[in-house]
């Protein structure tokens, strides 16, 4: 198995569906579906995902908020969606452990690095909730830095693009999808697959990044078979 742990990041717009706003059912049903495909097949898997879908720290900034306190703010709300997924996943019948970076004892383990590796090792899903922890860090960072603490084979960024392209396929109807793609070549050509931090963090530490489509049933499956969906990011 070529990635046998695998960290995912899910993104929190994409829980709203067709929703304008918070959780949708079907759609957190069918990531959880997906990833007890995976696990199923053998994958160890390891979860961070957004917030965006309830609050964004950098809006509560324009609206005149303390940065810092917006970020907290949206940490928590990584913590609704972590809660929401581990919800769907068990419901699925998926054995689930939840840490979060911020202590909330009363609903999450704090976030224990080996405690984590354990629980993968054991079969469970681990669920990363509140990011990092710090303000001024994304959920993207929060994603490469909990891979490389696990030791992560890959990150699988699930988005609602199938991949990167040369250009935004929605504006320029020349733009053609990478299958492959260096680092280096996202930095030269200033695409955009994850900020800067979350993205040097996984160059830095060998980390391939997969970006595929998670909205398509069954694309979770097929990034990890092998099959050509998606671009692969890696040095
Ligand atoms: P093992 O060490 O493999 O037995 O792992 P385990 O997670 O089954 O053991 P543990 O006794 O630590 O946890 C039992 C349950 O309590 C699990 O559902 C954990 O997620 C939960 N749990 C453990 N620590 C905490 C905590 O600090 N807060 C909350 N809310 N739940 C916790």
């Amino acid at each position: 198995m070529k990635y046998k742990r695998i960290l995912l990041k899910l993104s929190g717009e994409s829980l709203m569906g067709s929703k304008q706003f918070g959780i949708d059912n079907d759609r957190i049903n069918s990531y959880a579906k997906q990833i007890k495909e995976i696990q199923n097949i053998g994958h160890e898997v390891a979860i961070v995902i957004g917030g965006g879908n309830i609050f964004r720290g950098v809006q509560a900034e324009e609206g005149g908020m303390d940065r810092t306190h917006g970020d907290y703010m949206g940490m928590l709300a990584t913590m609704i969606n972590a809660m929401a997924l581990q919800s769907a996943l068990e419901s699925n019948g998926v054995k689930t452990r939840l840490q979060s970076a911020i202590e909330m004892k009363a609903i999450a383990e704090p976030f224990i690095r080996r405690k984590a590796v354990r629980h993968l090792e054991k079969g469970r899903v681990v669920i990363f909730g509140a990011g990092t922890g710090n303000p001024f860090f994304t959920t993207d960072s929060a994603a490469s830095l909990r891979a490389i603490e696990i030791n992560a084979d890959v990150i699988l960024k699930g988005t609602r693009v199938d991949g990167i392209y040369t250009a935004d396929p929605e504006k320029d109807k020349n733009a053609t999808k990478y299958e492959t793609i260096t680092f280096d070549e996202v930095y030269k050509k200033g695409l955009n697959v994850m900020d800067l931090t979350a993205f040097t963090l996984c160059k830095e530490n060998n980390l391939p990044i997969i970006v595929f489509n998670m909205d398509t049933p069954g694309n979770l499956e097929k990034v990890l078979s092998g099959k050509t969906i998606g671009t692969l990011v890696r040095n």
